[in-house]
C-alpha cells in the first residue's frame, strides 16, 4: 500500500519515534511505501510539501524531539486561513485535500495529532477518505486513551524544573509560582506537582480561592524555612474569576482555539495583595514540549506506530490507536473529541490533599 503520514497540532516528544516505528514495520513486514506530508494538513493543501518517506529518512530520529514532518496547529482544511488583500479569509478546502490524496495515489492516510487533528481526520473520513489516527499530546486530555505519548517527557521536564526551583526558593524564602501547560486539563500540573513536591497545586478542574492559597502560604511561613512552591496550570482560574488568555480563538486565523497564558502572573498579582514574601513567576512554556523523548514515550510511540498498521491491514479506517489497560487497541476516531479531565474527587487528588498539599479550594 501507499500511505500518507502527517503530524498535526502542537508537537510533542515521541513523534519521531512513532514515525520510525511506522516506517520500519511498514517496510519490513508489509512492504508499504510512505509519503511524508509536511506541516500537518497544510501539506495536502499547499504545493510542494510532500516527499517519499523511506527508511533512509528515519535513520537516527528515535531520540529527537519535534517531528521530521513538521506540523501546524492552524491548518484546518474545513476552515483554511489564507491572506487575501491584507485580510485573513477562511475557506473550506477539504475537497482539495481529497483530490490531492488521489493525485498522490494514497491508499490511506495516517494522521497523528491531538483532538483538533483527529476530529478533522474524522470529518475527512465522512467525506470518503481512508484515515487512521494516532493520538499525541503533552496535555494527556484525550478520553479515548489512557495515556498519550509526550506526557511522560513533559512530566519529567516539569518535575526537574520544580526540583531546581526548590533550592533557589529555599535560599531566598520566596514563593515560586510555576505556570505549567495542559490547556484546560490539569494532568501535567497535578502529576508533576506531586512528583516535584509542590506545596500548592492549582488546576483548571478545581477553581481556586485566593484566601485558601494565602492561608496555606501563611501556615508554611510560620516555620523557620518559609519558602513555597505553587504549581499552577495555564488553564487554572480563581473562583468567580476568568481564564488567563494570551490570544482569543478568533485572533488566530484557522486555529479555532484560544491560546492560554498568564495564569501564574495573575495569581502572583492576587497574592501580592495579601502576603509580604517575595513572589517570583516562572513560565515553563515550550520547554515542556521540546527535546528528547523519555524511554517510556519512545516505547509508547513505537507501539502506536506499529499498531496503526494493523488497523490499516484490517481496513479499520475512522479509528485511532489507543492505550487501554496496558494494551494498544483500536477505538473510533470520534472518541478523540471527548475531552478527559482530572477528577476532583478522584484518588490522586484525594491522596494529594491528604498529605496537606493545597488545591486552593
Ligand atoms: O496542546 C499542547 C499545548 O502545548 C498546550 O499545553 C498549550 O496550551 C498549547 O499547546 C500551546 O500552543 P502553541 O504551541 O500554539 O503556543
Amino acid at each position: 500500500m501507499r500511505l500518507g503520514v502527517l503530524t498535526g497540532g502542537g508537537d510533542c516528544p515521541g513523534l519521531n519515534a512513532l514515525i520510525r516505528g511506522l516506517v520500519k514495520r511498514g517496510a519490513h513486514e508489509f512492504g508499504h511505501a510512505f509519503v511524508g506530508i509536511e506541516n500537518g494538513y497544510m501539506g495536502l493543501v499547499e504545493p510542494g510539501l510532500t516527499h517519499p518517506l523511506t527508511e533512509e529518512d528515519i535513520r537516527g530520529i528515535l531520540p529527537k524531539g519535534g517531528t521530521i514532518l513538521g506540523t501546524s496547529n492552524k491548518a484546518n482544511p474545513f476552515s483554511y486561513a489564507t491572506r487575501e488583500d491584507g485580510q485573513w479569509v477562511e475557506r473550506d478546502v477539504s475537497d482539495q485535500v481529497l483530490r490531492r490524496c488521489e493525485e498522490l495515489g494514497l491508499d490511506g492516510l495516517i494522521a497523528v495529532g491531538g483532538d483538533g487533528t483527529l476530529s478533522i481526520a474524522h470529518r475527512l473520513v465522512e467525506k470518503g477518505l481512508k484515515v487512521v489516527g494516532c493520538p499525541k499530546t503533552i496535555d494527556n486530555d484525550l478520553s479515548g486513551t489512557d495515556q498519550t505519548f509526550g506526557f511522560d517527557t513533559a512530566r519529567l521536564i516539569v518535575t526537574e524544573a520544580l526540583d531546581r526551583l526548590h533550592s533557589t526558593a529555599e535560599a531566598h524564602d520566596r514563593v515560586m509560582v510555576v505556570e505549567i501547560m495542559g490547556r484546560h486539563a490539569g494532568f501535567l500540573t497535578l502529576e508533576s506537582g506531586i512528583a516535584g513536591g509542590a506545596d500548592v497545586i492549582l488546576i483548571p478542574e478545581i477553581p481556586y480561592s485566593v484566601e485558601a492559597v494565602v492561608e496555606k502560604l501563611r501556615r508554611r511561613s510560620t516555620r523557620r524555612r518559609s519558602f513555597s512552591i505553587i504549581a499552577i496550570s495555564e488553564g487554572a482560574f480563581p473562583q468567580g474569576g476568568e481564564l488567563a488568555v494570551l490570544d482569543a480563538a478568533e485572533a488566530i486565523p484557522g486555529r479555532g482555539v484560544v491560546r492560554l497564558g498568564g495564569s501564574g502572573k495573575a495569581l502572583a498579582d492576587l497574592l501580592a495583595r495579601h502576603i509580604e514574601a517575595e513572589i517570583r513567576v516562572t513560565v515553563l512554556g515550550h520547554l515542556q514540549r521540546g527535546g528528547s523523548p523519555s524511554a517510556a514515550d519512545r516505547v509508547l510511540a513505537t507501539r502506536y506506530g506499529c499498531k496503526v498498521l494493523d488497523l490499516v491491514s484490517a481496513g479499520q479506517w475512522d479509528h485511532m490507536v489507543a492505550l487501554r489497560a496496558g494494551e494498544i487497541i483500536a477505538v473510533p476516531l470520534s472518541e478523540s473529541r471527548k475531552e478527559r479531565r482530572v477528577d476532583p474527587a478522584g484518588e490522586l487528588v484525594r491522596f494529594t490533599k491528604s498529605m496537606g498539599i493545597s488545591f486552593g479550594d
